[in-house]
């Protein structure tokens, strides 16, 4: 996700303490990176690539100015490139602007102001910002109140910091995503998480949704958006420097299981409407195939199981495939559209079954993570799901978003009855995950089965993938085997490995036929001695042969899939954890698999 820095009051050494804070925000992964500093007018230099290409641009510009904003971008509207960098400027370039988010009525903005006159020259959401300030700066509004007056017309989710030619001072604003505050005798920072300027200070405050900013060399006032003053409480940073990017957790997987509710309201966003129960993905295009063929590796193959499911239950013919399997077994593809859910849109098998179907004539598309990524751009369309960087090399928060992508796809392309139902379910999603994040016992079962010779995940339906995902979770970080099965699988082979030192973890919601024939395979392992696990929401009666029991709320069973996931991820991070696994970085694996 994309990274701001602000600064007031380093004199000649803003703008390398602006380049050091974005260096300290690459953990979150860019492609493109930029700084604007201010005094009389307002210079600036961006470039797409990485901060080396930045400190490149830079030797051959001047800036100068005590006063400067930076941002690492990660793209969402247009390719990364120089223009789409941030900061942007208005017409007149006495204002530049960096901002992490979306902005869902940029759109109608920017209509607007290009009937007015103004001139864009990037396809960026951001780029409406410094032209709805330049309006009031040229209405005479003095330049803190155009800054809010031109942020209260913004909506959707926002961190944005502003700097306006011969204003000492960074003005900045956060809804739905993270800006905090640094403070030190004579300078003031802002960024969007404290390694970006750490080094320099532990004091710091965050500031809520809401609230806006104003940094001077000689202080700082936070207030609401239409100026009532806030008190803000100032912390103290615990953390070494050194520690630098996981905010605080001993993981990047555990910072990003966390960021799950964050990761699900940004794919959601601007995309359903409650009221009318429909989704909106008419940027996609007409969309009406006979049938949809997934492809898909690891995890996301998982998430390629649990979409051609959806897309059956509403009617449309739908099959997941192995990506690696399927130039070799292609079906018939007929008007068929072929969907690559690929995280990193980069992973080789995955663009070669895509390849293979477009050689035969299939449409194809990707559900990818990252914009501009090989999928993305090959594909005939791209849907993205909006999850921002992920680093741990075991897929978390992509897993949660590629579900709630592949529902608003399928209910966007279809008519399916109870769309509503689905719809308020998945609007519910962040506030459960977040529910299961703060309630879990998952660490205390980990610690009870550490020392298990093998893991088993069993589940039906939209569990089915969750139990091959909890196993290959458990597999990828902690090197012991586990295995995930069809909850009625079981009886045909698997159980003659079930032992008192095996434990079963079975997915059951709900009280339907599924639950109840679930139920029946654990009683089958529970009468063999192996520990019983439950993920359940309690409609069924499986925690009464269950050892354990990891609660969820009732809720449709394709947002229960999520959520049961949620608690399997807990289980194998704390089983690694206690067993002192590499678990950002597992042995012989790889984030993004550029190989056949
Ligand atoms: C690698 C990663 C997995 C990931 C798979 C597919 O094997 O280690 O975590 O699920 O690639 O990656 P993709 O980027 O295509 O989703």
């Amino acid at each position: 996700m994309c990274g701001i820095i602000g600064c007031v009051g380093r004199g000649d050494e803003t703008l390398d303490t602006l380049v050091h804070g974005l260096s300290k925000l690459e953990y979150r992964g860019y492609d493109s990176a930029g700084v604007a500093m201010a005094s009389g007018g307002v210079d600036l230099c961006k470039t797409a690539g990485k901060i080396e290409d930045l400190r490149d641009a830079l030797s051959s510009v001047s800036l100068s100015g005590s006063v400067g904003i930076g941002h690492t971008r990660w793209s969402t509207h247009g390719p990364p490139t120089n223009a789409n960098a941030h900061p942007h400027q208005d017409c007149t370039g006495d204002v530049a602007v960096v901002h992490n988010g979306i902005i869902e009525n940029y759109q109608s903005l920017r209509d607007e102001l290009v009937s007015a006159g103004h001139t864009f020259t990037s396809d960026t959401d951001t780029e409406v910002v410094p032209h709805l300030i330049e309006d009031e700066l040229a209405d005479g509004t003095a330049p803190e109140a155009a800054v809010r007056s031109a942020i209260s017309r913004l909506e959707g989710s926002y961190a944005i910091a502003a700097v306006i030619a011969g204003t000492e001072a960074v003005f900045a604003a956060r809804h739905d995503s993270p800006l905090v505050l640094g403070l030190t005798e004579g300078a003031t920072f802002l960024a969007s998480d404290v390694p970006a300027f750490r080094d320099f200070t532990d004091q710091v405050i965050y500031l809520d949704d809401g609230e806006f900013a104003r940094l001077d060399a000689d202080g700082w006032a936070v207030s609401t958006l239409d100026g009532s003053p806030v008190e803000k409480e100032v912390n103290v940073v615990e953390w070494d420097p050194e520690e630098t990017g996981k905010s605080g957790y001993d993981h990047y997987m555990l910072k990003e299981i966390h960021e799950q509710p964050r990761a699900l309201r940004q794919c959601l966003r601007g995309r359903v409407d409650e009221m009318a129960g429909t989704v909106d993905i008419e940027d996609l295009g007409d969309l009406s195939p006979t049938g949809v063929q997934f492809v898909a590796c690891g995890t996301s193959y998982h998430a390629a199981l649990y979409g051609a499911q959806l897309f059956r239950e509403a009617g449309i013919p739908a099959q997941a495939f192995l990506a690696s399997e399927y130039a070799t077994a292609v079906p018939p593809i007929g008007d068929a559209l072929v969907v690559g859910v690929t995280q990193s849109g980069e992973t080789a098998d995955t663009l070669s079954a895509l390849r293979e179907a477009r050689k035969r004539g299939a449409r194809t598309m990707a559900v990818t993570n990252v914009v501009g990524s090989t999928a993305a751009r090959e594909c005939d369309h791209a849907f993205y799901i909006r999850a921002g960087p992920e680093i741990g090399v075991a897929a978390s928060k992509t897993f949660s978003t590629q579900l709630a992508a592949l529902n608003l796809l399928m209910l966007g392309m279809t008519n399916e009855e109870g769309a509503r139902e689905v719809i308020a379910a998945l609007r519910e999603l962040p506030g459960n995950v977040q529910r299961i994040l703060d309630e879990s016992n998952a660490e205390a079962v980990a610690e009870t089965y550490r020392d298990a010779d093998s893991y088993f995940f069993i589940g039906r339906g939209y569990q089915f993938p969750v139990a091959l995902e909890g196993a290959l979770k458990m597999k990828e970080i902690t090197y012991k085997h586990a295995e995930g099965f069809a909850s009625g699988e079981l009886k045909h082979g698997p159980l003659a490995l079930v032992t008192e030192n095996t434990p079963v973890f079975a997915v059951v919601t709900g009280d339907g036929e599924q639950a109840r024939k679930t139920v029946g395979n654990v009683k089958e392992v529970e009468a063999r001695d192996a520990p019983v696990v439950a993920i359940t929401d309690g409609q069924s009666d499986v925690g009464r042969y269950a050892d354990h029991v990891l609660e969820l709320p009732e809720t449709h069973p394709r947002a229960a899939a999520v959520l049961a996931n949620t608690h399997l991820q807990l289980l194998s991070y704390h089983t690694a954890a206690l067993l002192g696994r590499n678990i950002d970085k597992p042995r012989n694996l790889a984030k993004s698999v550029t190989v056949e």
